[in-house]
């Protein structure tokens, strides 16, 4: 191979220490054609982690699985070649006393031409269960089936499109779901590629039965009305959606909810209060009545799971609402990891952040400029697990509904 380069470097000095990880992607930028690393490490065992792992890659270039993972070593110069196939990872340092510095960077030339980006195909999206509001009265904390609590939910949801619900099923069916997810006869598959996930799904066609009934639960018509109540989202069609109390306000007001959002950026924000606007003039009479569905998952969350913001959810990210309820958090440290970051579009700051906790019921609606990850889960998680051998991860149902 004769790669042409050209006299400009990139270069820096890396330090990965206990917990620290670098997670797969290729490092595909404009002009990168050679990455190199340097090693200055001391002397370096399997067990301290911190391997450079590569990656195998599939038919449309998405990474599959590590196939060559190498041990730092003093003085080594590491280098391969950028491509849209160079996918790889600095696997978690587990070593708590050693430091693993580097030396590494880019040589540059001319790029290889990219494939076209590869869309993944996107998870089926359902209406509602018809299953009615006893369904409700025989899961929900009573709490939150009073109306006046359910307006002070909707009014706190109003001012920041974001609220934590605690204690959100009843005790005695939260117990009996996490004692059935405790037990081994759930299918768990393990969702990639590893440039985007990495964690395990329940296969929905096998649960035991009080865990099938809780997802009914959170697809069921009568929980469409209730998130509709919660969050004064058009979720239903009986549901009253936004508007009746927007009639008085005038435009200053307007704005104001404009920023309402979990958003990336104001504009976005802007867009959707035009867009609710346009669908609820007043003067459209023959409206298309409004078909909202939903998607969920049973996610199991354990050591080295974890979700990356990637560049082709932007573009793809819709105005939705986020249901996360947990499962199993008894004990869950917030620097084990595992947590829910909101982020803006191009911007580093954090908007929002959502900790596993039992039996708690996140809602975020978000925009389209407002992206998530879940945080890496760290070996320090693993101290959770010696203690109690019962306590590997914890799970979590997330579903999206879309209005
Ligand atoms: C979390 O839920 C489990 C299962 O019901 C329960 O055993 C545990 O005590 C709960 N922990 C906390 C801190 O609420
Ligand atoms: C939602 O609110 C309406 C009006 O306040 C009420 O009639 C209905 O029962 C509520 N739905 C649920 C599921 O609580």
């Amino acid at each position: 191979m004769q790669v042409e380069l050209e006299n400009t470097v990139d270069i820096s000095c890396a330090k990965y220490e206990y917990t620290d990880v670098l997670l797969c992607h290729d490092d595909e930028l404009e002009g990168r054609r050679i990455a190199f690393i340097l090693y200055l490490v001391p002397p370096w065992d399997r067990s301290d982690g911190g391997t450079l792992d590569l990656y195998s890659t599939d038919e449309h270039c998405q990474p599959q699985q590590i196939v060559k993972s190498l041990l730092p070593s003093l003085n080594t110069l590491v280098f391969f070649e950028v491509s849209p196939v160079s996918f790889h990872q600095v696997s978690e340092v587990t070593s708590e006393g050693k430091r693993r510095l580097s030396v590494s960077g880019w040589f540059h030339g001319r790029s290889l031409e990219r494939p076209p980006r590869y869309m993944e195909p996107t998870q089926p999206r359902t209406p509602h269960i018809p299953r009615d509001e006893s369904l409700l009265y025989e899961w929900v904390n009573p709490q939150y089936m009073d109306l006046a609590y359910q307006a002070q939910v909707q009014e706190e949801f109003e001012e920041s499109s974001e609220i934590l619900l605690k204690d959100f099923l009843k005790a005695d069916k939260f117990d009996m779901v996490c004692e059935a997810l405790r037990k081994s006869d759930i299918v768990w598959k393990r969702r990639g590629p590893p440039n985007k996930r990495c964690y395990e799904c329940a296969e929905e066609a096998v649960l035991p039965e009080c865990v099938s009934q809780c997802w009914e639960l959170l697809a069921s018509e009568a929980m469409f009305l209730l998130l509709s109540n919660f969050t004064g989202l058009k979720l239903h069609y009986l549901a009253s959606g936004d508007d009746d109390d927007n009639d008085e306000e005038d435009d200053d007001e307007e704005k104001e909810e404009a920023d309402e959002t979990v958003a990336g950026s104001s504009d976005a924000a802007g867009n959707s209060i035009d867009g609710l606007e346009e669908k609820e003039a007043p003067g459209k009479t023959m409206e298309e009545p409004s078909a909202p569905v939903c998607r969920g998952e049973l996610r199991r969350w354990r050591h080295g799971d974890y979700t990356i913001v990637h560049d082709t959810d932007v573009g793809n990210a819709e105005f939705a609402l986020d249901l996360l309820l947990f499962l199993g958090c008894e004990d869950w440290q917030t620097e084990y990891g595992g947590f829910t970051s909101y982020i803006a579009n191009g911007e580093d700051e954090e908007l929002l952040t959502i900790y596993p906790e039992n039996n708690s019921l996140a809602l975020v609606y978000r925009d389209k400029e407002t992206l998530k990850f879940v945080k890496h889960v760290n070996h320090q998680s693993l101290e959770r697990l010696r203690k109690n051998p019962d306590r590997q991860g914890f799970c979590d149902f997330s579903f999206v509904y879309y209005e």
